[in-house]
């Protein structure tokens, strides 16, 4: 059996710990996986679990105890998570020297970066395998166990961490629906390069999924049920898919084609990048009803000068004026961001400019972390004379005014009508149903029983009357919209 290591590059990792999972029956095989870190890493796992179903008829168990295969997505986003991987892996180790035939596998972020180290450092890992790679898990998985009934007593693992263009897209089977909303991957990777970023060295430069093949998968889902795509990559906005005819689709166009398609009723988009959010997305705003009033578009800095460290190759007065157009288009856009605090060389006046700025734009909601060194990464090399203890309190500070902000927002909403997407039954309040609003709140509100199924995927609306947590309201139906 051959090993071949294509990308062992940085060393390092990180991660936060999400559990789902599969089972078994009989000779059926059960799939446990962990997953870590971000959107794309969830939507990566959900696809892990459809090759591995479509290929060799596993089930998904949340019962770790049942499992015949573990698998482990994870991220090296922050450095935090990385010895959580290796912790992890120790207690699957234990489980291993009880259930010798148990499959162990490692994929995301951290095998990318970490590659044969894994194995090196935890030799009951069998497989290894990338995030562009995930579609080879059932070869992966095929080899491990040849390798057993060829030599178990000197077994070497299987490790893909390549990057093979886009094709894993192409050996994914028909995307699988439950509820009315779903995440479509557009594109992988990231060749924005900033520098405190492990992105662009873990997942590839950016490649987008040919549009037709795009537009395939939403008209899939929407016949299924879907109402709300929300669109899924790196830089979505970045988006340059290969039409049939040989030309490229540009992320705003992309919009209208999806916008098109029957079913659809909400557009979101996740994530996108203020260097490329060009006119053209802004006037979608305009155009597109399905185009929800929400915007995350990370901003990690109030200073210019901190933007210019990070790499991000634009200003805060660019950042600004989109806002004010997008503004002018939909005043009732509601904005998120991403704020990195404590990067190196960060003053106290950076850190003023970026406290300002929440001010200012008074964001509906934001995800603020303190700076995390990743070796590999040019912001690894750069003098940082900010005191830990200093980064906490400002951190601190910064995440006090993204809540108050977020509170108010909720609070605002009291009084207004918002449209929602009806989802299900409220767990824990029967006699309500729950969905989503644009600004991603989730209202609740009561329901006649016997108009359940009219209501169930139903874009409505819904007259707001209280505030229930920072991220729930509760209100009247008045209307069903579409
Ligand atoms: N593509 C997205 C970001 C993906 S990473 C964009 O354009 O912004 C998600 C978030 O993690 C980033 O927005 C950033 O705020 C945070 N992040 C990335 N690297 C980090 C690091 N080294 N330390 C702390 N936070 C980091
Ligand atoms: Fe990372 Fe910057 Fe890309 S944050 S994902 S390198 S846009």
């Amino acid at each position: 059996m051959s090993v071949t290591v294509f990308n062992p590059r940085i060393n390092d990792a990180a991660l936060d710990s999400t559990v789902s999972a599969q089972v078994n029956t009989g000779a059926i095989k059960k799939v446990f996986i962990a997953t870590q870190g971000c959107q794309m890493n969830v939507y990566d796992s959900d696809k892990m679990l459809d090759v591995l179903g479509d290929s060799h008829g596993m089930q998904v168990t949340h019962d770790i105890d049942e499992a015949d295969v573990l698998l482990m997505n994870t991220c090296s986003i922050r450095e935090k998570a990385q010895e959580k991987v290796f912790s992890e892996l120790g207690r699957w180790r234990k489980l291993k020297e009880k259930r010798p035939d148990l499959v162990i596998g490692v994929g995301g972020c951290v095998a990318s970066q970490e590659g044969d180290n894994i194995q090196k450092r935890a030799p009951y890992v069998d497989m290894v395998f990338g995030p562009q790679t995930l579609h080879r898990l059932p070869e992966l998985y095929d080899q491990t166990s040849e390798q057993r009934d060829i030599a178990p007593k000197n077994r070497i693992g299987t490790i893909d961490i390549s990057f093979p263009s886009i094709e894993k897209f192409d050996f994914l089977p028909e995307p699988r629906v439950e509820g009315y909303k779903a995440f479509v991957s557009i594109m992988e990777g990231c060749s924005k390069y900033c520098s405190f970023c492990v992105v662009p060295y873990t997942r590839g430069e950016e490649l987008s999924r040919p549009l037709d093949d795009v537009l395939a998968e939403i008209d899939s889902l929407a016949a299924q049920g879907v109402r709300e795509i929300n669109l899924l990559g790196q830089n979505v906005n970045g988006y340059r898919g290969e039409k049939d005819d040989g030309s490229i689709c540009r992320f705003a166009e992309l919009l209208h084609y999806v916008s098109h398609v029957d079913g659809v009723e909400r557009i979101r988009y996740t994530t996108s990048h203020p260097l490329e959010f060009t006119d053209d997305i802004i006037d979608a705003y305009a155009q597109l009803p399905e185009l929800v009033s929400h915007l995350h578009l990370p901003v990690q800095s109030g200073s210019n000068a901190i933007l210019a460290a990070m790499k991000r190759n634009h200003t805060i007065d660019v950042y600004i004026n989109q806002i004010n157009k997008l503004q002018a288009i939909r005043p009732d856009i509601h904005l998120s961001s991403d704020f990195i605090i404590g990067f190196p060389g960060e003053t106290d006046e950076d850190f003023q400019q970026t406290l300002q700025l929440a001010k200012d734009l008074n964001f509906d909601h934001s995800y603020s972390f303190i700076y995390s060194k990743r070796p590999g990464t040019p912001a690894a090399e750069l003098p940082d004379d900010v005191s830990f203890t200093t980064k906490k309190a400002r951190l601190a500070e910064f995440q006090k005014v993204i809540i108050d902000s977020t509170l108010q927002k909720s609070h605002d909403m009291v009084g207004t009508t918002a449209r929602v997407l009806v989802e299900q039954v409220a767990n824990r309040h029967p006699d309500c149903l729950i969905g989503t609003a644009d600004n991603t709140r989730t209202v609740m509100f009561p329901y006649n029983p016997e108009q359940m199924d009219e209501l169930l995927g139903k874009i409505v609306s819904v007259r707001i009357t209280d505030f229930v947590s920072p991220h729930m309201v509760k209100g009247e139906l008045e209307a069903i919209l579409s």
